[in-house]
């Protein structure tokens, strides 16, 4: 008993202090972060093996890629369980259990679990997700709901890769009341060994870049690969306006997919005031809820795309009769200055890019999505030196859905839009539902 005791005490003092929440319950979301060697890995796998220790757990260490168990946290397990001499932990080939409480390790890549494999982490206490700057939104997504049990614990370990690293964005940009978020660094690691001390001090001298990113956990500085920079979406989410009066413009983005949203957005000259996102909606309902918008606040234009389903949107629209405020775009049709940009795609995306950039700040409703939608996408040049985006899917890849609500802002920026001629449509101060349905009367009541 007097021994247990004093292994205890001897782990207790090899995880540094700024990891002892890692020991009490109090947090459903455990999330430390930041550079090479604070200690991290260390302390959560000590911090592990100590209440496996104590009672029955169930411990998933997970990653969003495991090809091999080489790849996980197993062996850095393994070597504490041997260092601390912890002979009840019974070490096999693919787990690691403790023989006297029963405790489980057992280790997976997310990015092979389906709705049905990752049932089985149902049961699951602590679940460590290692690397987490790897983590899809995706993988996040199914994860999540999993880790279901009554006082279960999700512990993450991060060096941040980029701005919008997904479980970044979605946990610790803005934590919520169950989540500790810690930044821990080599210089908070009393364990930190010289050499690495060393190699941190001639990084910092030689490159500070790179020492901010590798050592003190700073994302990656946005190189010029990106086409809208953060800085300059983070000053449109600053400033304030009430009002402006500029014509309402607003852009349709349709959904493809399922999983995809339609998003309207509304913006008034350097204004946009807000998006409105709408799930599993047919192309009938489109119509309806843009038609709902056109009475309700009259935009001089509702710019829509019909590079796919939008089409059948636009179609709708058209035979209302609200042609002379609805307008078509194919995102992949031939540029306005074709000389400049690759397709319609780019020339709108970078005219939110120079609008940005605007000596007046323009702005936009604060949203976390817009932000990584806006700054995830890399521009690139054609053979003739036109601005192109990078593909959808590659996009897509990484963000884990479209850029949805930057499409749709796009699309205000379809044509310029002027106040000067009324638009006849609203001439009468109010459109009425006959002028809205010319060809479908039948269907007024059903608004
Ligand atoms: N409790 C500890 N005892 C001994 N060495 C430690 C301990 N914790 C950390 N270290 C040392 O610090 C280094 C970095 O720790 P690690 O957990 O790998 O950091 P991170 O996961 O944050 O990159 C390790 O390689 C090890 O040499
Ligand atoms: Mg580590």
């Amino acid at each position: 008993m007097i021994q247990e005791e004093i292994l205890v005490k001897q782990v207790k003092a090899e995880i540094p202090k700024i990891f002892a929440p890692l020991l009490c319950g109090q947090y459903r979301n455990k999330f430390f972060y930041g550079g090479r060697a604070g200690g991290k890995s260390y302390a959560f796998a000590d911090s592990l093996l100590l209440l496996g220790r104590q009672k029955k757990l169930f411990i998933a260490c997970l990653r969003e890629i495991q090809d091999s168990i080489k790849d996980s946290v197993y062996k850095l397990l393994c070597d504490r369980i041997s260092f601390y001499a912890l002979d009840d932990y019974r070490i096999l080939e693919s787990k690691i259990e403790n023989k006297v409480t029963g405790t489980r390790f057992i280790f997976k890549g997310l990015r092979d679990q389906d709705s049905q494999k990752i049932k089985s982490l149902e049961g699951v206490d602590i679940a460590w997700i290692e690397e987490a700057q790897t983590i899809t939104r995706k993988s996040w997504e199914i994860l999540e709901p999993t880790i279901r049990k009554d006082g279960s614990e999700i512990w993450i370990s991060m060096n941040r890769e980029e701005e919008n690293d997904p479980l970044w964005v979605l946990l610790a940009a803005h934590p919520d009341e169950r989540t500790l978020v810690v930044k821990v660094n080599y210089y908070d690691n009393p364990f930190c060994p010289k050499e690495i001390k060393l190699q941190a001090q001639k990084c910092k001298e030689n490159n500070p870049d790179d020492y901010e990113h590798i050592w003190l956990g700073e994302p990656v500085r946005q190189g010029n690969t990106k086409l809208i920079s953060t800085a300059c979406v983070r000053k449109a989410f600053e400033l304030k306006m009430s009002s402006s009066a500029s014509p309402l413009v607003i852009g349709v983005d349709v959904a493809r997919f399922g999983d995809d949203k339609t998003i309207f957005c509304f913006r008034r000259g350097r204004w946009c005031q807000r998006f409105e996102a709408f799930a599993k909606m047919s192309v009938v309902e489109v119509a309806n809820q843009a038609t709902f918008f056109i009475q309700k606040f009259k935009p001089r234009r509702l710019f829509i795309d019909i590079g796919g389903v939008g089409a059948g949107v636009y179609d709708i629209l058209k035979d209302r009769g609200l042609a002379e405020v609805v307008k078509g775009v194919n995102f992949g049709e031939k540029a306005h200055q074709f000389d400049r940009y690759a397709n319609r795609r780019a020339e709108m995306w970078d005219a939110i890019n120079l609008w940005l950039n605007d000596v007046l700040t323009p702005e936009l409703p604060q949203d976390d999505e817009l932000f990584g939608d806006l700054c995830s996408v890399n521009k690139k040049y054609d053979r003739r030196g036109r601005l192109m985006l990078e593909e959808k899917d590659e996009v897509k890849k990484r963000l884990g859905r479209s850029p949805d609500k930057a499409d749709a802002l796009a699309l205000t920026f379809a044509e310029p839009v002027f106040e000067a001629v009324p638009t006849a449509l609203y001439q009468k101060g109010q459109i009425s539902w006959e002028d809205m349905f010319t060809k479908q009367n039948g269907d007024a009541e059903k608004w």
